[in-house]
């Protein structure tokens, strides 16, 4: 995967039941390209053994400082140099309130405060103990030393109190820490995206639609939400889980999505079209279920209205890009849509190329702006894509947009 891949994460594990999703979490990070460094505190290895993570991170484990063969074989210096990125997950109160105070008691606390790489704490733990002051004073603290704090999941906890305190899943870990490797350059601007197919009814129990899963506009909300911008995704009906951080709002047919977008279209800065929407809908929908008979049936169609146009046409100083999918003549359809539609930016990928379109992880594209900048990605991978889209979009605003967002 794009967001760690070939990066040095260093995990440092506290003390509480959720350490033993540490193992889980090793794994999922090696799966996404990263190699895992493990640093637990003597409260964790009495929930997982530190044996179990040096063989998943097939590396060995600090788990002492005080060690002579550890610090000469590890080295809490050397784990802490070469970390390009710190998790600390659980984050405990104990182990919280021992990194507020700067101290250097453990392997982990010691490594923490002789690290220089971007740092990510997820506190887990009891839903009384997360709201009692002290642990609040705490975890402000760490986010006044710049550390990336994620906010824990509310439900079941393994203490029986149902509420906040659960360590969130590996995606949204590994999502986090993708966030504190990248430069925050979309901090205060709202991204408004469009994503999926949308399905146009002609009786209650059947509709007309397309082929889209929503991957590229997800991965657009993500790539946005990562690098610092308030984002809200319409999203039509897809199997896909709610990218972590944005706002989401679940659509069905084309209709409306126009209603969903051109209501929050003031309150974006960046608007980014990725949905496959229904050029046509029923010019009927039937309110109970069309019964079938042994001569065939004609569906009457008839146009929906086309979004991207009218978010263009109203579009103050906010940059607009839409999307183009295309099988012949690639860059010819998407400079005409770029030029009829308005548009800042379009993205036209030909869907009948190998490695492009529906339903795969990758993408190939053509990036035209409407400064006449054109650029031609190669098979990338839909989230390596998102980030050129945002490229390009932020190339678009102006010094005087760039100037009131850092105002
Ligand atoms: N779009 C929209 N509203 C519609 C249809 C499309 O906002 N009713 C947006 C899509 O989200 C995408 C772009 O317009 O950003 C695609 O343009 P479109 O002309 O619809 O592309 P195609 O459907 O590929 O057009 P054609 O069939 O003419 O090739």
């Amino acid at each position: 995967m794009y967001l760690v891949d070939n990066k040095q994460v260093l995990l440092c594990v506290g003390g509480g039941i959720a350490a033993y999703k540490a193992a889980e979490l090793t794994r999922r990070f090696m799966d996404a390209g990263a190699s895992v460094n493990v640093a637990m505190t003597r409260a964790s290895q009495a929930f997982i053994q530190p044996l179990t993570l040096q063989a998943l991170s097939r590396r060995p484990v600090a788990t002492e400082l005080l060690s002579v063969t550890q610090e000469a074989e590890i080295g809490h210096i050397k784990l802490a140099e070469d970390a390009d990125v710190v998790l600390v997950a659980p984050a405990t109160a104990n182990l919280i309130a021992r990194m507020a105070m700067g101290m250097a008691d453990d392997v982990v606390t010691a490594t923490l405060l002789a690290t220089k790489a971007p740092v990510v704490v997820a506190p887990a733990m009891n839903g009384r103990m997360l709201e009692h002051p002290a642990v609040v004073e705490n975890i402000s603290r760490l986010e006044d030393f710049g550390y990336r704090v994620v906010r824990p999941d509310s439900g079941e906890l393994a203490c029986g109190y149902h509420g906040p305190g659960r360590l969130p899943d590996p995606e949204v870990l590994i999502e986090e820490v993708g966030a504190a490797l990248t430069d925050q350059d979309m901090r205060g601007l709202r991204v408004l995206v469009s994503a999926g197919p949308t399905r146009e009814p002609f009786d209650p129990v059947r509709y007309i639609s397309n082929r889209s899963s929503g991957r590229m506009g997800y991965a657009v909300a993500r790539a946005a939400r990562r690098r610092g911008a308030d984002v809200t995704l319409v999203s039509g009906p897809v199997t896909l889980s709610a990218p972590h951080g944005c706002s989401v709002v679940q659509v069905e047919t084309a209709a409306q999505m126009k209603d969903a977008m051109v209501g929050r279209v003031t309150d974006s800065d960046v608007v980014v079209m990725v949905a496959a929407v229904a050029d046509y809908r029923p010019s009927e929908t039937s309110d109970t279920k069309l019964k079938k008979s042994d001569s065939g049936i004609s569906i009457e169609l008839q146009r929906t209205e086309d979004i991207l146009q009218r978010l263009s046409a109203a579009r103050g100083d906010r940059v607009v890009v839409g999307f183009a999918a295309e099988t012949t003549d690639v860059k010819g359809y998407a400079a005409k849509k770029l030029a009829d539609k308005n548009l800042d930016l379009i993205v036209a990928n030909d869907v009948s190329a190998e490695g492009a379109g529906f339903d795969t992880e990758t993408n190939s594209a053509v990036l035209i702006s409407r400064d006449g900048r054109e650029e031609s990605t190669g098979v990338i991978s839909k989230d390596e894509l998102a980030d050129r889209l945002l490229d390009g979009a932020l190339a678009l605003r102006s010094p005087a947009q760039a100037l009131n967002r850092r105002a």
